[in-house]
C-alpha cells in the first residue's frame, strides 16, 4: 500500500441543524486517482473544500500526509483546487493566468519562466502561451484552470466537476488527458463528479455518496460489479431488482422459481428477504420455443414477453415483463453476430436468461 496522502477520519459538517457530510471516513493513497461520486446535494463539494481548508468540519478531523490540518489556512496547505467555473483572468494571456500565483508569492523570474512552461507544456498549451481566454476553446480554457493549479506543484489537486462545462464528446476527451497528465505527474487527484461514466473510467476508486454519508467505496469494478447496496446499484448503471427469500445451500426463491446465487456468502440465514441486482447487459433474451441463441446452458431462465422496446444505435433496449407481474430490462448490445432478420415485436413470448454469477446481492 502506498503511502497515505489524505485521512478524513469520522468527519461531519454541519449547516445548521442540516447534515452536509455525515461521519465520513476515507484513507487516500499518495498518487491515487480517487473520486467522490454521488448526486447533486450529497456533500461532495462540502468534503473537497474541507480539504482545502475553506470550510471546517463540525466533528472529527482530517490529515494531510499524517498531519492534522485543522489549524493550517487554505493557502498553506499543499492542496490546490480547480473548480467546473475556471474563472480565468480575462485581461491577462494564458502565460500571464498560469503565472498568477507564483508572481504573487515572488517566485524568482526565471523559475517562473520554467514553471509556467513545463505546465502549459503538460496540459498541450505551449502554443497558445500568447492567447487570452476569449480566443481560447472551453476545453482549452479548461486546460488553462488545470495548468494554473499543476504549476503550484501542490502534492493534492482537488478537481470539483471540471469538466461540467464541456460538451460530451470533448469531455470524454478531456478525461483521457486529464488521466494521462494525472499519470504523469503522479499527484493525489481528488475528483468530484456525478457522472457515473466519468467515475468508472478514470479513477482508481470511487467513494460513492448519497445524502452526506458514503454508501461504497472501492475499484470501479467492485462498485459496479458489487454494489453493497440498492442506491449505489442504481446510481452506477442501471439495475434490475428481485426479492427474493433465502432458501438451505445458497438459494434464494424468487416468485415460482428458485436460483443459486454465488454472490449470497454466508451472511444471510435462511428466511431472510434479501433484493437481487442484475445488469440490463447481463440479460440474455430468445424467441420463445426456437434454437437457444443468446441464452447459454448454465444460465437460470424464466419466461416473459416484451413490453417495450428502444433503439438505442448500439442496441435495444428492452423493457421484459415476467410471468409473475415484474419487470426487467434487457440491455441486447448490437454486435456481428446479430442476425439481420431478428425483430423483436412488442407483445413477442421470450425467453429471459442470465448467469446465476451475475445476481448481485443487495443488503
Ligand atoms: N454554506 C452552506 N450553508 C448551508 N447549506 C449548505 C452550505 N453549503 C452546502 N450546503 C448544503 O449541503 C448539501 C451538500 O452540498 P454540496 O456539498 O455542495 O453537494 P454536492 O457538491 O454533492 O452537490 C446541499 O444540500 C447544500 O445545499
Ligand atoms: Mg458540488
Amino acid at each position: 500500500m502506498a503511502e497515505e496522502a489524505i485521512r478524513i477520519e469520522n468527519v461531519t459538517k454541519r449547516f445548521g441543524d442540516f447534515v452536509a457530510v455525515d461521519d465520513v471516513d476515507l484513507s487516500i493513497a499518495q498518487g491515487e486517482f480517487f473520486s467522490l461520486l454521488g448526486p447533486s446535494g450529497c456533500g461532495k463539494t462540502t468534503t473537497l473544500r474541507m480539504l482545502a481548508g475553506f470550510e471546517v468540519p463540525t466533528a472529527g478531523r482530517i490529515l494531510l500526509e499524517g498531519e492534522p490540518v485543522e489549524k493550517v489556512p487554505p493557502h498553506q496547505r499543499n492542496v490546490n483546487m480547480v473548480f467546473q467555473s475556471y474563472a480565468l483572468f480575462e485581461h491577462l494571456d494564458v502565460e500571464g493566468n498560469v503565472a498568477f500565483g507564483l508572481k504573487r508569492k515572488k517566485v524568482p523570474k526565471d523559475e517562473i519562466r520554467t514553471r509556467v512552461a513545463d505546465a502549459l507544456e503538460l496540459v498541450d498549451l505551449s502554443s497558445r502561451s500568447a492567447a487570452r481566454p476569449n480566443e481560447l476553446s472551453g476545453g482549452q480554457r479548461q486546460r488553462v484552470a488545470l495548468a494554473r493549479a499543476l504549476v503550484n506543484q501542490p502534492r493534492v489537486l482537488l478537481l470539483d466537476e471540471p469538466l461540467g462545462a464541456l460538451d460530451l464528446k470533448l469531455r470524454r476527451q478531456m478525461q483521457i488527458e486529464l488521466k494521462a497528465i494525472q499519470r504523469e505527474v503522479g499527484i493525489t487527484f481528488v475528483y468530484v463528479t456525478h457522472d457515473q461514466e466519468e467515475a468508472l473510467s478514470m479513477s482508481d476508486r470511487i467513494a460513492v455518496m448519497s445524502d452526506g454519508r458514503v454508501a461504497q467505496c472501492g475499484p470501479p469494478e467492485e462498485v459496479y460489479e458489487h454494489p453493497n447496496e440498492e442506491f449505489v446499484a442504481g446510481f452506477i448503471g442501471i439495475s434490475n431488482l428481485l426479492e427474493g427469500r433465502v432458501e438451505s445451500g445458497g438459494r434464494v426463491r424468487i416468485g415460482e422459481d428458485c436460483l443459486a446465487v454465488p454472490d449470497l456468502g454466508d451472511g444471510h440465514p435462511e428466511g431472510e428477504m434479501v433484493q437481487i441486482a442484475v445488469r440490463p447487459e447481463k440479460v440474455a433474451v430468445d424467441e420463445l420455443g426456437g434454437e437457444p441463441y443468446r441464452i447459454e446452458p448454465d444460465m437460470f431462465t424464466v419466461e416473459g414477453e416484451i413490453e417495450s422496446k428502444v433503439y438505442l444505435g448500439v442496441g435495444n433496449q428492452l423493457t421484459l415483463k415476467l410471468g409473475n407481474g415484474g419487470r426487467l430490462v434487457a440491455l441486447e448490445q448490437a454486435t456481428y453476430r446479430m442476425r439481420a432478420d431478428e425483430q423483436w415485436e412488442i407483445g413477442q413470448r421470450v425467453r429471459i436468461g442470465w448467469h446465476p454469477e451475475h445476481c448481485m446481492v443487495l443488503s
